[in-house]
Order: C-alpha cells, then sequence, then structure tokens
C-alpha cells in the first residue's frame, strides 16, 4: 500500500517535469518563430527588389507569403495558374512576355503598386490601343482604317509571326503599318513592342486579347483597348506586394513551372 502511494507521488512529479518541459520547448518555439518571421519580413522588405531572386530562401519566403494574396486579390482576372485570361485582356504572367518592363521585380512591383490605366496618378498610362474605326476620339490625330485596310496590316502583322499570307495583302500592310496607321509610333517600327508604353510586342504570336486568330485581332485594330490593371496601393501593404512581385517574377522565370497544365495552383 506505501510503496504504491510512492509510485503514484512520483509519477505525478514525473509527469509535472514533463509538462514543465513541454510548455518552455513550445515557448522557445514560439519566440524563435516569431523572431525568424520578424527577420524574414524585414530582409524582404530591405534587400534589394532584384537581388531577391539570387536568394532562393527569401523566394521561398516571399511565394509562401504571396499564394494566399494571390489567390484573393488576383486569381479572378489572371487565372488560379496566372496564366491569365485572353477573354479580359489580363497578361499572362508566366510567360517571361512583358507589357511594361522585363520582367525585373522592381518592374513588377510598379505595376502592382499603381496599376495601369488605374486612375492612380503613378499608374503605366502613356498609351492606349486607339480604335481605328473611330480614331478620332484619340490626341493622336490618326485616320480611320477600312476593314480591308485592316485585313492587310493583319496580314503583315500575322507574317511577321511566321504565319503565311497572302503577299500582296502582306505589302500593302507594311505600307499601311507605317503610314496612314503610323502603328510604328507605339508599336515600334520593327512591331516588336514598346515596353515603356505597354505596347505589346505583335511578332511573338502571343496575344493579350483573343485568341491570335485574324477575327480576333481584327477586332482590336477595329475597337481598340485600354486593358485596367487595379493599383494595389493601400490595399496591400508593400511587404504583400514585394512578395507577390517575386512570386510573379520567379513563376516567369521556371521555364518547367510555366508550362504546368492550366488550373493548377501558383
Ligand atoms: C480586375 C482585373 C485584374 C485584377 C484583379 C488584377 N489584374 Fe493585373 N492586370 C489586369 C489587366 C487587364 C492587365 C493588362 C493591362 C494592359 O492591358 O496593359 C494586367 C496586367 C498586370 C501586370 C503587367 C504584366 C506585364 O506584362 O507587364 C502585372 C504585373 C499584374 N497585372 C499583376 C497583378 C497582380 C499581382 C494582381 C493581384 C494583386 C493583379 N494583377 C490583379 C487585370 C487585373
Ligand atoms: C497610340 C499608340 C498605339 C498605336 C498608334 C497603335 N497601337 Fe496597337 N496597341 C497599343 C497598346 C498600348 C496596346 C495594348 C492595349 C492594352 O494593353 O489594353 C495595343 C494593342 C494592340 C493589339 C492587341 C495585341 C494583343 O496581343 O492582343 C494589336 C493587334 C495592335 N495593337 C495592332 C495595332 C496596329 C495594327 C496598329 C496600326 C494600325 C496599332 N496597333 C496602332 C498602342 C498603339
Amino acid at each position: 500500500m506505501a510503496r504504491r502511494t510512492g509510485d503514484t507521488a512520483l509519477d505525478r512529479w514525473f509527469l509535472r517535469r514533463v509538462a514543465l518541459i513541454g510548455a518552455g520547448l513550445l515557448i522557445v518555439a514560439g519566440i524563435a518563430w516569431i523572431a525568424y518571421v520578424w527577420v524574414m519580413d524585414d530582409a524582404l522588405l530591405t534587400t534589394d527588389p532584384d537581388l531577391v531572386p539570387q536568394d532562393p530562401r527569401l523566394v521561398a519566403y516571399a511565394n509562401a507569403m504571396a499564394r494566399p494574396l494571390w489567390t484573393e486579390n488576383c486569381a479572378s482576372c489572371h487565372g488560379a495558374d496566372m496564366k491569365g485570361k485572353a477573354d479580359l485582356g489580363a497578361a499572362n504572367l508566366v510567360d517571361d512576355d512583358w507589357l511594361y518592363g522585363s520582367g525585373h521585380v522592381s518592374e513588377i512591383e510598379y505595376t502592382v503598386t499603381y496599376g495601369i490605366r488605374s486612375g492612380n496618378p503613378k499608374a503605366r498610362n502613356l498609351a492606349f490601343m486607339p480604335s481605328f474605326v473611330r480614331p478620332n476620339d484619340t490626341k493622336e490625330k490618326l485616320q480611320a482604317l477600312s476593314p480591308a485596310e485592316i485585313r492587310d496590316v493583319s496580314a503583315y502583322i500575322f507574317s511577321l509571326g511566321g504565319r503565311r499570307q497572302e503577299p500582296g495583302a502582306v505589302a500593302r500592310g507594311a505600307r499601311l503599318y507605317t503610314d496612314k496607321g503610323a502603328c510604328y509610333d507605339c508599336h515600334t517600327p520593327d512591331a516588336r513592342g514598346d515596353h515603356e508604353v505597354g505596347a505589346p510586342n505583335l511578332t511573338d504570336n502571343i496575344w493579350l486579347y483573343g485568341d491570335g486568330s485574324p477575327r480576333s485581332v481584327f477586332r482590336s485594330i477595329a475597337e481598340g483597348h485600354a486593358g485596367v490593371c487595379p493599383a494595389w496601393q493601400g490595399r496591400l501593404t508593400p511587404l504583400e506586394i514585394r512578395a507577390l512581385a517575386v512570386l510573379v517574377n520567379d513563376r516567369s522565370h521556371a521555364a518547367p513551372a510555366a508550362s504546368q497544365p492550366s488550373g493548377t495552383a501558383p
């Protein structure tokens, strides 16, 4: 009887010790975690954004922070797989083909912070694609193109992308591209686009709008476009915006990830 009481007291003493050590370890782990988050948040925010991609630990940390933000804020337009939606003109963000800049974290961060034609005073907003059916409502004083002329200039663009076209249409389209249409003014003389004003490359068979069919390109030229990406300044913190910019940069430069099937999470 006496021996059993002693045993139970010893058991209790032992259990209490185990519980105390366990609680102590939990507190230490909690403090270590808070310190880790604090150090990593600070590193992500204070490192030169364009050097972050060289630090795999920081990239992994930013990606983990950015994924839920992407799902909540960006996926509705750019898709859960980040490959964009051509019906909305929401750019594919994993193909390393850029409307603005050349895919550096700082450039992506600028776009996300201030938006594109978002109404923010610092938004990217130097040009839009005029309607060539009714070009009078633009400040460039462009001339209207007839449907036949729009088809010719389309044929010229397609030929630059390596698609076989009727040579007469290509020759007429080439003239329209430089004189009456003044397309070169925004899309550059070689039609490879201007990353300052957000005029897409027309030779790479990557289409912001539609599927690149004659019909959808005709529509782009006839009706014009002025796509809007919202400004996220004030809606997301600078740290969150930095994390998203790192995620976009990382996904667009990871060749195997870019070929993932549609519909998978980033
Ligand atoms: C309401 C729809 C919408 C939402 C939401 C949206 N975007 Fe956009 N975004 C667009 C459109 C449309 C464009 C293309 C604008 C244009 O035509 O120039 C774009 C362009 C961009 C570009 C420029 C790509 C390039 O090639 O230069 C980046 C970067 C971008 N979005 C990031 C984001 C991020 C990050 C989020 C979430 C925080 C987001 N967007 C949310 C519609 C959206
Ligand atoms: C004032 C500048 C400007 C002029 C002039 C201009 N464009 Fe554009 N174009 C743009 C911009 C900016 C966009 C992207 C619009 C957007 O992001 O919503 C664009 C988009 C396009 C697109 C859609 C590309 C895609 O990837 O879906 C086509 C096609 C196009 N332009 C063809 C032409 C042709 C052909 C001409 C001449 C007849 C022309 N553009 C003249 C600025 C211009």
